[in-house]
């Protein structure tokens, strides 16, 4: 690990961002809580300051190009992105019956959302020989059990993975390690009731941040342990 190294982690104002946010801190990161509406992101990263965390909020919506240039040099300095933002889990939808404009939303946060975040970060992780791409993805985007299921946010998290993949491929031997994670399935304002604990999801994603320098890469992960594609 890097001397203090810095981590931005988008959609971290509720549910897993935040608690990945609280335990990067804990393991001695500087973390950019990204929020897009700032005044959660405050609320957040206050929350976290009172507890000794070195945090900070910034206004980050991931499908606004300029909310990303808008932080300006903080992107050169990120050493760890945790693409967390994900939306939709559209169990209401089939994929014959599904809204089309819907789906593409959900690719638009879920998929483009996470590519313009790495092409903003992964310059400077090139340059510095050193860092860490986490893409929050979902078994519900595993090809190889793929059947049933919401098919806008199961396509985008396909999508995701192979997004994934080809990022660790150019990255490769750079010192940047990329994998997608799943958290399992959590209790959240997504995953609803009767999930697992917040802290164990976010305990799945931080294993991929706080990787060593020989850790896997290109890899697909939930707990520690490969996921089939
Ligand atoms: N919960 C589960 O069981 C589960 C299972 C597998 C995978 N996941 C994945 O884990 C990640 C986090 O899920 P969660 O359960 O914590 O969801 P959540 O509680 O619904 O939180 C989603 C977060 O994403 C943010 N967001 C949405 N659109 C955004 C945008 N355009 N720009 C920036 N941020 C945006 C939301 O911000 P606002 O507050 O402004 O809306 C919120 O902070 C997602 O990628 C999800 O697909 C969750």
């Amino acid at each position: 690990m890097r001397p203090s190294p810095i981590a931005l982690v988008t959609g971290a104002n509720r549910g897993i961002g935040r608690e990945v946010c609280r335990q990067l801190a804990e393991n001695r990161l500087r973390v950019l809580i990204g929020a897009r509406d700032p005044a959660k992101g405050e609320a957040a990263a206050l929350e976290m300051a009172r507890g000794g965390f070195d945090v900070e909020a910034v206004a980050l919506d991931v499908t606004d190009a300029a909310s990303i240039q808008a932080l300006g040099d903080k992107l050169g300095a990120v050493d760890v992105l945790i693409n967390n933002a994900g939306v939709d889990y559209d169990t209401d939808q089939t994929p014959i019956s599904a809204d089309l404009a819907r789906v593409r939303r959900t690719f638009e946060i879920n998929l483009f959302g996470a590519w313009a975040m790495a092409q903003a970060v992964a310059p400077g992780m090139r340059r510095r020989r050193w860092g860490r791409i986490v893409n929050v993805s979902s078994g519900a985007g595993a090809l190889a059990s793929m059947g049933r299921g919401p098919p806008g946010y199961s396509a985008s998290k396909a999508a995701l993975n192979a997004l994934t993949r080809l990022l660790a491929g150019e990255l490769a031997g750079t010192g940047v390690l990329v994998n997608s994670v799943c958290p399992g399935w959590v209790s959240t304002d997504m995953g609803g009731r009767g999930g697992r604990l917040v802290q164990d999801g976010a305990a799945s994603v931080v294993w991929a941040a706080m990787l060593p320098d020989d850790g896997p890469t290109g890899g697909f992960f939930r707990d520690g342990r490969p996921v089939a594609w």
